[in-house]
């Protein structure tokens, strides 16, 4: 089953209102993952489908836009202990994204999927509750209040950029925005086989191969 490098456009990213401040998007993203697991956790078949994969665009852009932005600036804030700190959070983002591409690989329908997705949310929960302990109580103790404010549209601004599908003439692909029942509906015209048992991804990729 192909693996999903790109994330989607599924995900949708809390925004933040004009008083919000970097970590205030932050904390908002967290409660938003928290959520999106609990829809995975708790559903069933299409519903859990599309909850998975949004799950996994949001976790995938919201990552890569603290490795980006947010860890290396941790790194330069004042006080011992931040290359550990960053490094200890570095290294439990690796440990989710293996178990993230192992469930994404086997698929919502997997045996074993019901208990890994709940071991993947207590580490990528837990991982959240240090950043928050660790990391983002030093942005607050020493960062402005209106560059935390900027910060803010950075961070929308790179999470975006990793959101963004690409194709190789560097457009954007049509089937990234088709709806599941599209993709099956056009999967359905193909002949693709096992279409009634794929994602949104698996199908657009499916179809991808056939064209
Ligand atoms: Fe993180
Ligand atoms: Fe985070």
């Amino acid at each position: 089953m192909p693996r999903a490098a790109k994330p989607t456009k599924a995900a949708k990213p809390t925004t933040p209102g004009p008083q919000d401040d970097v970590v205030d998007l932050l904390l908002a993203q967290h409660a938003q993952i928290e959520e999106l697991f609990l829809l995975v956790a708790g559903g069933t078949g299409d519903a859990r489908r599309d909850a998975f994969d949004d799950l996994v665009s949001m976790l995938a852009v919201h990552e890569t836009a603290e490795e980006e932005l947010i860890h290396p600036l941790v790194r330069t804030l004042p006080g011992a202990g931040g290359e550990d700190l960053v490094g200890d959070r570095l290294e439990e983002e690796r440990q989710a994204k293996e178990m993230l591409n192992t469930l994404i690989d086997g698929g919502v329908d997997a045996d074993g999927f019901d208990t890994a997705i709940l071991l993947l949310r207590d580490a990528v929960l837990q991982h959240a509750r240090h950043e928050e302990r660790y990391e983002f109580t030093r942005l607050r103790q020493h960062i402005a209040a209106d560059r935390l404010r900027g910060l803010a549209d950075a961070f929308l601004e790179v999470e975006s950029a990793a959101g963004e599908p690409s194709t190789p003439d560097g457009g954007s692909d049509p089937l990234d925005d088709a709806t599941r029942d599209e993709l099956y509906e056009m999967a359905k015209e193909a002949d693709i086989h096992g279409r009634s048992s794929m994602n949104k991804r698996e199908l657009a990729d499916a179809i991808r191969e056939e064209a």
